[in-house]
């Protein structure tokens, strides 16, 4: 169930064989190599050297490890560039991007396409069979660096012929938009340009339309590649490793065309750098992660894929280079993680990477080995984490439903990046927040995209989805179990409008409110909200709420807050950590589902018949197990950075 990432390229030939032998002696079966390969593969157009990948795949091969072999379209080399320099991606302030890092291209680009399809034709042609290769990664981490949105010329007219079939006509384009603000209408789909430069910002219709086309552009390019090596490499698997933390295109679509997902944990550069925690809170989980970061992601991929098919293709080994402060995980949370990302279903972990490279933009990024090819103590935690797995048997065991779905997209992430109306308002944060909430309170939690079959569920969480896609109205309509609506939920049109009802939407149909007016609010502002005889913080959202329900919780100026009829319940404002976990412990009382406060430090997750609980904290903790547990590794007791795990 372990893998690693090599570049054998950065190394000797003659070590190969000793790095193949000592991944196998360390129990790793899977190992990824040759996306960013290029100029070692192809060093002048149509003059390729494939003598040392035969001989690394050989290497592997022999070592009797599988691979998983990277289209290495991430890095199009220097002197194609050269040649085809409108394969380059433009930014915001339109100039081309330059050649010297990686991702360097536009997705919309046609010489890109055509470049791309022909590498990866030859390179499938050429190992589609190869008995060392098991999958294929398609490029690498689409959209990292802020590589989705592309402002080249040849978008603009890409987008141009994009509307056209969307909206058929100008003036129907002109109504969606609403184009008549400022004086904005279009006589022609040839006016239209790309929304970037304007003075103040462009529409917010432009703008969305554009997100929607800048994702497809990502889509149907993996889906390029995903055909192309499909037909010359039969029997074996497509993947692509998505981020976390990462919502420019639509991941669902993505993984359509895969079979099976992947994705990149970096628990600690997450915590430092992308989740908007305070100080005190990230220095406290410094070197540990939050508790939730990595495990957040297993659940969103899972329900992202097709078949709940995930792997984590690149799991942080050491200290990463590339966050504000990058510190040493705390002994046992290499192992930590790759046992929780197992325990939520996933196929194979992966670290990023074998060895650590002495050259290079990312020399300070640890690896399983030190730049000079000895073990880093974090090996010592793999051998461990090897004996314990033999103990376990994980492979066979797959992941129940859970009794509580959060419902999460991609889109919404564009629509309240184009019209925060408040800078605090993050969306990720606040899927986090009810995700959290529910983790902490010992359950486990599926996450899914909408239109997802809801069947089964007791609970059912959409934090916020201001557009509410029909097939999620349709599954809503059919389910029986509650649901918890947060705030600007049901909020937009599809063309980025405010619907004629108000927010939230065709919600109206189950909850019978209007939201009539939203507020934001600076850190600093001192409000609360009173739910049960108990104050919460309130920070960040609130809405003014016209309703005949009374309501159950209420803001300081005794307006409604809470809502709830029948078994629906909609919150009127960005809920805190407190509130939800009273809220929801009630709902799961009210639902007959048994839930325990867990420490800060400590989660639980259930894989089959096995109980997992993972403290990631620097205390030792007692385990939430019932008396005469059978356990199979750890026991009454676990310690800081350790997890135990017991049968029922
Ligand atoms: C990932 C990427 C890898 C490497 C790694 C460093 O985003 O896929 O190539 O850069 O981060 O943490």
């Amino acid at each position: 169930m372990l893998g690693v990432c090599y570049y054998p390229e950065h190394w000797p030939e003659e070590r190969w064989s000793t790095d193949a032998s000592m991944m196998a002696d360390l129990g790793i079966r899977f190992v990824r190599i040759g996306e960013f390969a290029w100029s070692r593969l192809e060093p002048a157009r149509d003059r390729f050297d494939w003598t040392w990948l035969d001989h690394a795949l050989d290497t592997l091969n022999m070592a009797g490890l599988q691979v998983i072999l990277g289209t290495p379209t991430a890095t199009p080399p220097k002197w194609l560039i050269d040649q085809r320099p409108d394969i380059l991606a433009w930014d915001q302030n339109g100039q081309p991007r330059r050649f010297g890092s990686r991702r360097h291209y536009c997705f919309t680009s046609p010489a890109w396409r055509e470049e791309t399809a022909r590498i990866c034709l030859i390179m499938a042609k050429r190992y589609g069979d190869h008995p060392a290769i098991v999958g294929w990664q398609l490029d690498n981490e689409y959209g990292c660096h802020d590589t989705v949105l592309s402002f080249a010329p040849h978008c603009r007219s890409a987008f141009q012929s994009w509307l056209e079939r969307r909206y058929g006509t100008i003036d129907r384009l002109n109504k969606s938009w609403g184009t008549v603000f400022w004086a904005q209408d279009y006589q022609d789909f040839a006016q239209i340009g790309l929304p970037h430069q304007t003075v103040t910002e462009a529409h917010p219709a432009h703008r969305m339309d554009f997100w929607r086309f800048s994702s497809d552009q990502v889509i149907s390019y993996n889906r390029m590649q995903a055909e192309i090596i499909r037909q010359h490499s039969p029997e074996r698997f497509i993947s692509h490793n998505a981020m976390g933390l990462f919502h420019d295109f639509d991941h669902r679509a993505l993984a359509a065309d895969l079979d099976v997902i992947t994705w990149d944990s970096y628990p600690l550069g997450f915590t430092d750098q992308r989740m908007g925690l305070d100080e005190a809170t990230r220095a406290r989980l410094a070197t540990s992660g939050h508790p939730d970061i990595a495990a957040w992601h297993h659940d969103l991929y899972r329900g992202t894929s097709e078949g709940g098919r995930f792997w984590v293709m690149e799991q942080q080994p050491g200290p990463v280079n590339w966050a504000d402060h990058n510190p040493i995980p705390a002994p046992g949370m290499v192992r930590l993680w790759t046992l929780e990302a197992l325990a939520h279903g996933a196929e194979v972990v992966s670290y990023f990477r074998w060895r650590q490279a002495p050259f290079g933009q990312e020399q300070m990024h640890a690896g399983l080995l030190r730049p000079d090819g000895v073990p880093a103590p974090v090996v010592d935690e793999i051998k461990r984490l090897q004996h314990d797995l033999r103990k376990l048997d994980l492979g066979a065991k797959t992941s129940a439903p859970a009794n509580v779905a959060i419902i999460a997209d991609d889109a919404s992430h564009w629509i309240y990046g184009i019209q925060p109306q408040g800078m605090n308002f993050d969306l990720k944060a606040l899927n986090f927040a009810f995700y959290s909430a529910c983790r902490r309170l010992g359950l486990n939690v599926d996450v899914l995209r909408p239109g997802a079959d809801l069947t089964g569920y007791a609970l059912v969480i959409v934090p916020s989805l201001p557009l509410l896609p029909k097939a999620l109205i349709d599954a809503l309509a059919g389910y029986k179990g509650k649901v918890v609506v947060g705030p600007r939920s049901g909020s937009k049109t599809r063309e980025m409008q405010t619907p004629p009802e108000l927010a939230p939407g065709s919600l109206q149909t189950w909850l019978p409110l209007k939201v009539i007016q939203v507020g934001s609010l600076p850190p600093s502002v001192d409000r609360s909200v009173v739910w049960r005889n108990k104050r919460y913080r309130l920070a960040i959202w609130y809405e003014h709420i016209e309703s005949d329900l009374e309501p159950e919780g209420h803001f300081d100026d005794g307006s409604g807050a809470v809502f709830h009829t029948g078994h629906w319940h909609y919150l009127a404002f960005w809920p805190d950590e407190t509130f939800l976990l009273d809220y929801l412990e009630s709902i799961f009382e009210e639902l007959d589902i048994e839930t325990m406060r867990l420490a800060d430090s400590l989660r639980l997750r259930r894989l089959g018949d096995l109980n997992f609980a993972f403290n990631s904290g620097p205390e030792a903790l007692k385990t939430p197990a019932p008396d005469g547990a059978n356990f199979l590794l750890g026991g009454d007791e676990i310690e800081p950075r350790d997890v135990a795990i017991w049968r029922n």
